[in-house]
């Protein structure tokens, strides 16, 4: 009997062996993160033509339409898995939109194909060495696809009862010794007498009398599948997924698809350190997991992880690892950098950079000016790298990203997410439009001082012509210019200083 109550199955053959080289690769939690990208969440795609030429203006994305139309080929190769390897440097002054254009990549791409964000100066840690830091983000770049044919029992739930007893420990109360659950497919139904574990997984689930389930054998771990469609006919609001009852035995085999990166690997393998005493459980918490992940446990994975694509159950997906700031990388990582992209598991690198001529960092020392270069990225990266320009706006298109930014930063105020929100908040909500003049004033703004500082003057001049009672919230050109009264651009702001002896008077 296996630890979870259920039968231990027999090893399907040309499958994923479940001992081998004790590596996990059977439900590995994603360690993604979260991306909040909210000054770029009016752009939803690259916005370009079926033959791959860019639209002045779709999906958010205005002008710019060369860069967006490389930045569409590479989209392409990184789908063809041709360009892995390479590195692509988005080059151009504050403010053209190379952020913008790398997570129109990543939408792009989807959520099937890994793209990891990270800024250059991500990698200066006291914890972790750069060159770690490094190698971490090119791993979770890389993905890979596993296929597995697993043992499941799956079925709708016909019934679901925890079967109680004493509490062995002679305390009150009673304790669940067994989860009785019986599924139904097509070809009959079955009882399982599962391990209390499990339980919990179910109500995680919130599996209820009337889902359809699978519960894979080696592992009890569950899934819901969604609602079996018997039940339909219920009056049900919520969005439910209807799903038929699975045909064939409960009992079956059924292959199933994992994405993980590699990093996620790591990170399920890094053996925990110590015993299960408290000391040692103490060390574990504060002790950063990331330090745990050896150069030899990342071979053994790599072992693996080129075994199972030799044997046609695992395939590769290369994604794209995106450094922002580059030039706060040093000459360190840069080396780094530099032997990771020949190394054959590789994503493809796209970096973006606003300094021109700059100083590498880390070779300055007390009586050495240090190297100047490029993009601040040394010589011998550079001839490596495909480097698509971006180039200053106009005032029409700064009009029109202005144009377009202002509908999302006021419609999103009254959109469903905010909905509950405290009172407070919601006294926030701005619901406001451009009036042509407010509009002009702001386009002047984004030529005559930066594009970014004109769209950070929307959501003030939002709220001060909701302040001032304007009829229907229509921000006026006043509303723009006492919001620039209000807030500085860094021009004026370094202007007030000068000449004075460094403390503000
Ligand atoms: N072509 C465009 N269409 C629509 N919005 C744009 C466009 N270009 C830039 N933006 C918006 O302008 C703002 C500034 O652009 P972004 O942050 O991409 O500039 P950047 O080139 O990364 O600048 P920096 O070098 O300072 O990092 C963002 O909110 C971005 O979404
Ligand atoms: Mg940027």
């Amino acid at each position: 009997m296996a630890s979870n109550g259920l039968p231990a199955p027999p090893q399907p053959a040309g499958t994923v062996p479940n001992n081998e080289a004790a590596v996990k690769i059977a439900e590995v939690p994603n360690t993604n993160r979260v991306q909040r990208t909210a000054a770029h969440s009016h752009i939803k795609s690259l916005g370009l033509r079926p033959d791959g030429t860019a639209d002045t203006t779709s999906h958010g994305f205005v002008g710019q339409t060369a860069a967006r139309e490389a930045m569409g080929l590479v989209v392409d190769l990184v789908r063809a898995k041709k360009m892995a390897g390479k590195a692509v440097l988005l080059a151009g002054g504050p403010g053209t939109g190379k952020t913008a254009l790398a997570l129109a990549v990543s939408q792009e791409l989807g959520t099937k194909v890994p793209f990891c964000p990270m800024t250059g100066s991500e990698v200066y840690s006291a914890e972790v060495k750069k060159t770690e830091a490094l190698m971490e983000n090119f791993r979770r770049a890389i993905g890979l696809r596993v296929q597995e044919r697993k043992e499941v029992y799956e079925g709708e739930v016909v019934e679901l009862t925890p079967e109680e007893s004493e509490n062995p420990l002679g305390a009150y109360g009673r304790t669940i010794s067994h989860l009785v659950v019986v599924l139904r497919s097509s070809k009959g139904t079955k009882k399982l007498r599962l391990d209390p574990s499990i339980y919990e997984a179910i109500q995680k689930e919130r599996v209820r009398v009337g889902d359809v389930i699978y519960i894979e054998a080696n592992t009890g771990a569950v899934k819901r599948v969604g609602r079996s469609d018997a039940f339909s006919t219920e009056f049900d609001l919520e969005a439910e997924e209807y799903v038929p009852v699975p045909k064939g035995e409960v009992h079956k085999k059924k292959d199933v698809v994992q994405d993980v990166t590699l990093h996620d690997l790591d990170v399920a393998n890094a053996r925990p350190q110590g015993g299960q005493d408290v000391v040692s459980m103490l060390g574990k918490m504060m002790k950063p997991r990331k330090t745990e992940i050896t150069e030899k446990l990342r071979g053994e994975i790599n072992k693996v992880v080129n075994r199972y694509i030799d044997q046609g159950v695992a395939e590769l997906v290369p994604g794209v690892l995106f450094i922002d700031e580059v030039h706060m990388l040093d000459l360190e990582c840069f080396t780094y950098l530099n032997r990771a992209l020949e190394s054959p598991l590789s994503p493809i690198v796209i970096l973006a950079s606003n300094r021109g001529l700059t100083t590498i960092r880390g070779t300055t020392s007390q009586n050495d000016a240090g190297l100047v270069s490029a993009h601040g990225i040394p010589p011998d990266l550079l001839p490596r790298l495909l480097i698509v320009p971006t180039h200053p706006y106009t005032g029409q298109e700064i009009r029109r990203i202005i144009e377009t930014r202002a509908k999302l930063e006021f419609a999103s105020a009254t959109s469903p997410s905010l909905s509950d929100a405290t009172p407070a908040q919601q006294g926030l909500k701005i619901s406001a439009s451009l009036s042509p003049e407010a509009l002009e004033e702001l386009t002047k703004q984004g030529e005559s001082v930066s594009l970014r500082y004109a769209l950070q003057l929307l959501a003030p001049a939002g709220i001060l012509a909701r302040a001032r009672g304007a009829e229907g919230s229509v921000i006026g050109g006043d509303d723009v210019r006492e919001a620039v009264g209000l807030f500085w651009d860094a021009g004026r702001s370094a202007g007030a200083f000068t000449g004075g002896e460094g403390f503000i008077s």
